[in-house]
């Protein structure tokens, strides 16, 4: 009988020991080890098999490299392409995390069903042939070239990748996946680590594309995607409130290519659909002027986009004042109030201030920091925003307004929109250009904020 081989493995990071550990010397997570059974003697011949598939392969200088080699193919969507940096590369391996239920097996079946003229094998460890059918239904696209294939064991797949020889496999997910040489069960730290490293070797031998979707829990219980994050060649999370529809793409990580560009999804019921233009649906627009709304130009990675920001400013009715915020970090808002206090003397410590971006947008850009303080201010004076008025510009501790990242192209955007004014640092290195329908306010303090925001 082939002897039992135990060890422990981080859940956070995949680091092996081979005894318990409190704390992970890889990553420093506490109480993060399991114990796993992995059985190395009948071991890896999946391993053994795509090794000698590469032998013969030698180092070769670097300028005989022929660059095609890296030639990109089109996946169907310009949204996935977009963050891809312009299609996908033959032979590598793309992870896609996201939390359960956010639509990843969705897009990946769009992907498989879209018209690109590639052979996809859509491999499913979820979901049985027929759910996939009926989903495919639903989105009511149909595609000769998609093969559908609701398999768990490693050995299997890679069979099957072989014969079929596709351009592009998925791989519906990684934590449903097993390989016959481990003992321990699908979703484990050992199996992720072995069937990922499994299907990039054939990759990266076939050149066949490989996306693998992998499950983020909350509490990160499960070996998540983190552990693969170093395996593969691009992340990508896909990402957005389970409660709203869309849904923002992300790079994380791209061996061939930048990280910063984003795709937006709207879900409907009939599947997701690109959403070329943000600023149109992050946009709403009113009868009558409201206060305590007030829009900022951002710029997500390279994509600039407007969007609405929503303040609501009210007495305080206990000590304390509460302060809420969805989409916006807390504690930046709470600075925003604190200069708001100290350098415009608005009395924020007896207010109650909530806010809101639209669409339920998570920004993490520090450039929406003027129209974050536009809308507080249009609240607590109850009075609305000039029409077609717009914010862009960082603030400081001591109330200055600075500079937000790459302002010219929020500036083009929001000209593009058809906004009439756009309020946004004073202190930018050089001239800048802009369209000449739109009107740039500097300014470089807070306290002159109010007049332009309100055209006085
Ligand atoms: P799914 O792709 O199964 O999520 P994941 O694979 O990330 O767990 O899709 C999740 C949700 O999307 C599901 O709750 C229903 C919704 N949905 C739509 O709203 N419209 C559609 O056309 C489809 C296919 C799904
Ligand atoms: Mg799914």
């Amino acid at each position: 009988m082939a002897k039992v081989k135990k060890a422990f493995f981080c859940r956070s990071c995949g680091f092996e020991a081979p005894k318990w550990l409190g704390k992970c010397p890889s990553c420093g997570e506490w109480n993060s080890f399991t114990e796993e059974v992995i059985a190395r003697e009948s071991a890896t011949p999946s391993l053994a098999a795509a090794a000698s598939l590469q032998r013969g392969s030698r180092p070769q200088p670097i300028r005989e490299i022929r660059e095609s080699d890296h030639r990109r193919i089109d996946t169907g969507n310009a949204e996935v392409n977009r963050v891809l940096g312009g299609g996908v590369v033959p032979g590598s391996l793309v992870l896609l995390g996201g939390e359960p239920g956010i639509g990843k097996s969705t897009l990946s079946l769009q992907l498989a069903l879209a018209h690109n003229g590639l052979k996809t094998l859509y491999v499913s460890g979820e979901e049985s042939a027929e759910q996939i059918r009926m989903r495919a239904d639903r989105i009511g696209i149909c595609n000769e070239q998609c093969l559908i294939y609701p398999e768990t064991l490693l050995e299997n797949i890679t069979a099957q990748i072989v014969e079929e020889q596709p351009h592009v496999v998925i791989i519906d997910s990684i934590q449903t996946i097993y390989s016959e040489s481990i003992e321990s069960s699908a979703g484990s730290v050992s199996q992720i680590r072995e069937c990922a490293a499994t299907l990039l070797k054939y990759a990266k031998t076939t050149g066949t594309a490989i996306f693998i979707i992998g499950h983020i829990t909350k509490d990160g219980t499960i070996a998540g995607p983190k552990i693969l994050e170093h395996i593969v060649d691009v992340v990508l999370q896909f990402e957005g409130d389970a409660n709203n529809c869309y849904r923002i793409l992300r790079g994380i990580k791209n061996r061939f290519g930048a990280t910063f560009e984003i795709g937006v999804f709207e879900m409907l019921d009939h599947g997701l659909r690109s959403v070329d233009n943000p600023s149109e649906i992050l946009l709403s627009h009113y009868e009558e002027a409201l206060s305590g709304i007030a829009v900022g130009a951002t710029v997500d990675g390279l994509r600039p986009y407007l969007i609405e920001v929503q303040a609501l400013v009210c007495n305080a009715a206990y000590g304390t004042p509460q302060r809420s915020t969805t989409g916006f970090d807390s504690r930046r808002m709470s600075m925003l109030l604190a200069v708001l206090e100290k350098r415009v003397g608005m009395k924020m410590f007896q207010k109650d201030v909530f806010l809101n971006f639209a669409g339920g947008f998570k920004v993490a850009d520090t450039g929406l920091d003027l129209a974050v303080v536009a809308a507080v201010i249009s609240s607590y004076f109850d009075r609305p925003v000039a029409e077609g008025v717009c914010c862009a510009g960082e603030i400081g501790l001591s109330g200055e307004v600075r500079p937000a990242p790459r302002t010219e192209q929020r500036i083009s955007e929001a000209a593009r929109l058809g906004f009439r004014r756009i309020i946004v640092s004073g202190y930018l290195a050089k001239q800048l250009k802009h369209p000449k329908s739109i009107e740039v306010v500097t300014i470089n303090n807070i306290a002159e904020l109010p007049k332009a925001l309100f055209m006085e």
